[in-house]
């Protein structure tokens, strides 16, 4: 597609969605994000060249949430390859991204690494891996967006922090099973800053360009094997929306992973990646504009993998 043909798709899906804009809530149980105005609205499309176009607030940082499970997750593909999968598995798990239930009766091994428990499985993984978790994901995120001013909010990860309990919960049940290697309040410290880093759409698009490249990083080097990043995209599509992944299936119809910092990333496989921001999130922790501007992308394009 041409950069003109990319300025008139984003168009069109922001008239499209213009009307949602604003539906929904912003993450109350983190209280340092409960303040962003629900009336921002960003998109943006890179190629797997590296183009980039936005619309809307598409150059704005905000809070990556769950979107950093991806890279986390990568991180520890490229170096450990398929290990991780003793310790994590890979079934939608059809509960809240931050429910305990399932850990009990699966002898503390979470469904998958984009709910909270799989991800602090896998951040435990990068710590023993790279003796610093959130330092590496920094670094490969400033790496492949360009921007190497890339961090967290230390705001928003002390706030997580103090309404932690739950995540504490999770963390210290799943070492009770022995599925934690490091320290609890060291898994967990990685864990908030992972969650707390700030990134624009412009920034995340380009960040996920491995997916759509199939495991090659802007720069050209291979991060993983084409299989290991077929393996995330189909992790993407059954589990990154949680407990409403069916449903974004059926709207959007690519991998997508959601965070309640109101941003979904979506990657079309040899194509391009799309990341859209909208702040208002609905009761599974998602944007709602961001699922309806996503639907609308696919649609006007018909590039969804089906
Ligand atoms: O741990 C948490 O609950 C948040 N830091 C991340 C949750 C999240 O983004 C779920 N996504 N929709």
């Amino acid at each position: 597609m041409e950069s003109s043909d990319y300025e008139a798709v984003l168009d069109d899906v922001e008239k499209l969605v213009r009307p949602v804009v604003g539906s929904g809530e912003t993450a109350s149980y983190i209280p340092a994000l409960a303040a962003v105005d629900t009336s921002r609205f960003g998109m943006a499309v890179a190629d797997t060249e590296g183009r980039v176009h936005g619309i809307g607030d598409w150059q704005e940082p905000f809070s990556v949430q769950s979107i950093s499970k991806i890279y986390t997750l990568a991180l520890v593909l490229a170096q450990d390859g398929e290990e991780i999968w003793r310790r994590v598995g890979r079934e939608p798990s059809g509960n809240p991204f931050n429910s305990l239930v399932q850990l009990e009766y699966e002898d503390g091994i979470p469904r998958n690494p984009f709910i909270n428990a799989g991800s602090l499985v896998v951040t435990d993984r990068l710590l023993t891996l790279t003796g610093d978790a959130y330092g590496s994901l920094r670094d490969f995120l400033r790496a492949e967006s360009g921007d190497d001013r890339l961090g967290h909010s230390p705001v928003v990860a002390a706030s997580e922090a103090e309404h932690g309990d739950r995540n504490a919960a999770l963390a210290h049940f799943m070492a009770s099973y022995g599925n934690l290697d490091n320290p609890v309040q060291e898994v967990l410290d990685h864990y908030f800053a992972q969650c707390a880093m700030e990134m624009s759409c412009r920034d995340l698009a380009l960040a996920t360009g491995f997916l759509a490249r199939h495991g090659v990083r802007a720069d050209g080097s291979r991060l993983l094997p084409v299989r290991a990043a077929k393996q995330i995209n189909a992790v993407m599509l059954t589990c990154g929306a949680y407990d409403a992944a069916g449903e974004f299936a059926y709207r959007v119809g690519l991998p997508g992973k959601s965070g309640v910092g109101g941003g979904i990333v979506a990657v079309v496989p040899g194509k391009c990646t799309v990341c859209v921001w909208s702040p208002g999130i609905d009761r599974q922790g998602n944007s709602v504009a961001g699922v309806a501007a996503l639907d609308a992308f696919t649609t006007l394009t018909g590039w969804s993998v089906f």
